[in-house]
């Protein structure tokens, strides 16, 4: 969804800069058009060769240079943005563009452009919490520009408080969600689950899966890529939270089921890619289980745990997933009908290369009405965005 999109770079004379050579290289690899603008004071602390040489690209760097295809005419970098995006964003740069002052390239870009603005503050916290900084990113707010909040941590003039630059994926993740506002989800509310269920046995040992939430993770993203409002309730999982998405954070089957509940008050589609546990312990013991009280056996009496599936109906699309070792479609088709659901994925997760763990995956989507579209082997993004091209138009058809 990046690919030959046209991304203007503001860099402006935060120590922060030096990150920002990575984020420019990058949105290059993914097959942007990086165009680099960079502040005078920006050029204190990193050469524009640094930007030159991971885009590809000439830098701007002034609005009276003349060997750049858009020197010519001051708005022309203005009218190729797809979106321009300013990180780092000095406080001087926020205040600048709070009261369309103009009087660089960077501020005469943001002043005339009609494309979405992302802003990445980074600053000393002091100059981050000043009521004036604040105050004039609200204004930016209120005009539609997307702040990337500023991080918590170790900052470089010495101690620590909210100041550093959002972490890159945050950056490249809020680049997307903009950029697919107008997506074909635009403005439907989409609640996805993901990741393995931890059912407790006692305070420290559980009985859980080998789900990832990798697939789970790749459906919210892809949504959020299309202009949804994404909800994600996640399991166990290790990965990082994508940016705008909400993510609920449970352990069991029970709060899973509760968590989806809740969620699906107001929703367009709940697509469950999450492992949630069939069985739970029976009941669960309240101090560590030891060995030397229990003996050479244990047995662990397991009830069945909520089928959230089965039990959570409603007004909007019900999309499942089916992990299987054998007979996929059979028993997908199974659950497909027994669960009234719009469409199932099921894949073999015995397969390599498919199912936990791995980046990618082969599935079958059936759908309601029969119609089976076995995909290749593919990132489980793909595999995401082939699931939402069919949701998209379930959604039309509605
Ligand atoms: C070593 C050093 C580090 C700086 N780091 C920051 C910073 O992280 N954030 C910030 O807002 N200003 C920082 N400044 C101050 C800005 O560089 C200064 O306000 C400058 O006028 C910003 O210009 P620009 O917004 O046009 O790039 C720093 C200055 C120095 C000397």
């Amino acid at each position: 969804m990046l690919v030959n999109k046209t991304v203007v770079l503001g860099i402006t004379g935060s120590i922060a800069v030096y990150k920002a050579a990575d984020l420019a290289s990058k949105l290059t690899q993914v097959g942007v058009r990086v165009e680099v603008v960079m502040t005078e004071s920006a050029m204190q602390f990193v050469t524009p060769l640094t930007f030159r040489s991971v885009t590809n690209q000439s830098v701007i760097t002034s609005m009276w240079e003349m060997d750049s295809e858009f020197s010519i005419e001051h708005v022309a970098l203005a009218d190729a943005a797809d979106i321009v995006v300013i990180a780092p964003a000095t406080a001087n740069i926020i205040a600048k563009l709070a009261n369309g002052i103009a009087d660089d390239m960077l501020t005469s870009t943001v002043l005339a452009t009609r494309a979405p603005v992302v802003i990445a503050p980074a600053m000393h916290s002091n100059m981050f919490q000043n009521t004036i900084t604040q105050e004039n990113l609200g204004k930016l707010k209120a005009r539609g520009f997307t702040i990337i909040e500023p991080s918590y941590g170790y900052l470089a003039s010495g101690g620590k408080g909210q100041g550093r630059l959002a972490e890159i994926e945050k950056i490249i993740g809020t680049i997307k969600q903009v950029l697919g506002r107008d997506g074909d989800l635009a403005g439907k509310r989409v609640v996805v689950t993901a990741g393995g269920t931890r059912e407790p046995i006692d305070p420290v040992r559980y009985v859980g899966n080998r789900s990832s939430g990798k697939m789970g993770y790749a459906v919210a993203e892809a949504a959020r890529d299309r202009g949804a409002n994404v909800v994600l309730i996640a399991g166990s999982v290790a990965l990082p939270e994508p940016p705008g998405v909400e993510v609920v954070h449970i352990q069991t089957a029970l709060q899973m089921k509760e968590a989806v509940t809740r969620a699906v008050a107001q929703v367009d589609v709940l697509i469950m890619a999450a492992a949630v546990a069939d069985y739970q312990p029976k009941s669960r013991a309240v101090q560590k289980i030891k060995k030397e009280a229990v003996g050479p056996e244990l047995t662990l009496e397991m009830v069945r745990a909520p089928d959230i599936l089965s039990e959570i109906r409603g007004n909007f699309l019900r999309i499942g997933f089916a992990a299987e070792t054998e007979n996929l479609i059979g028993h997908a088709r199974e659950e497909l009908v027994k669960k009234q659901l719009d469409l199932i994925v099921t894949n073999d997760v015995t397969a390599p290369d498919s199912g936990f763990e791995v980046d990618t995956n082969q599935v079958t989507i059936i759908s309601r009405g029969g119609k089976m579209d076995s995909l290749p082997l593919m990132s489980k993004r793909d595999v995401a965005d082939r699931i939402l091209d069919r949701v998209a138009e379930m959604l039309g058809e509605r």
